[in-house]
């Protein structure tokens, strides 16, 4: 059995994208996943001077701990102007002056957003700055139109197939 992390890139307290990704961790059968709330995160907006005087933030450290202790992550990533949300890339950011702190997990990527464009753009984005710290990317679930295919805690029979594929897939590839 892996041990898997799950986390979301957004800091609203009722984010779609945190909604998306509990509901997708209801459906894993074969592996553990702890989910983790980086809004309880005590981080700093980065900054050499702060890094300098103080070193990197210990919930930082923690977080690169529990990281290097999976073996398997779960992102869901919201976006904002096109890339993620300045809440994660700061985490991202802090966790990028601690080293590949992703070499060697295997990641599944979510994003949603209220129109068409289901968050692509920071999919992407994410996509290009996880595998720069060593992260595999295996699979990818992109949800448009968060409000018309997720109600009443369900998502729509359309979308759902593609998610359950998604995570049937990357639970097969884990050990
Ligand atoms: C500052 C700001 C910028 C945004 N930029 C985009 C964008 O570029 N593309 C998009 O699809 N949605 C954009 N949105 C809408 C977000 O996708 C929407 O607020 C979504 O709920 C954010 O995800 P979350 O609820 O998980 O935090 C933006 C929202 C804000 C507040």
């Amino acid at each position: 059995m892996s041990k898997i992390i799950a986390f979301t890139g957004s800091n609203s307290s009722t984010s779609i994208n945190d909604q998306l990704l509990k509901y997708s961790l209801q459906h894993f059968k074969n592996h553990s996943v702890e989910y983790i709330d980086l809004k309880a995160l005590s981080v700093p907006i980065y900054s050499e001077d702060i890094e300098k005087e103080s070193g990197i933030p210990d919930s930082i450290k923690k977080l690169r701990s529990t990281i290097d202790a999976s073996d398997a992550l779960v992102v869901a990533v919201n976006e904002h102007n096109g890339t993620m949300s300045a809440f994660f890339k700061n985490i991202t950011d802090w966790l990028s002056r601690t080293g590949s702190y992703l070499e060697g997990k295997t990641i599944l990527l979510l994003s949603s957003s209220p129109g068409q464009g289901a968050g692509r753009n920071c999919l992407e984005y994410t996509i290009a700055n996880f595998k720069k710290f060593g992260g595999q990317i295996d699979q990818t679930f992109s949800l448009p139109s968060f409000q018309d295919h997720f109600q009443d805690g369900e998502l729509s029979k359309a979308f759902k197939e593609d998610l359950m594929t998604s995570v049937t897939t990357f639970e097969n590839n884990l050990k």
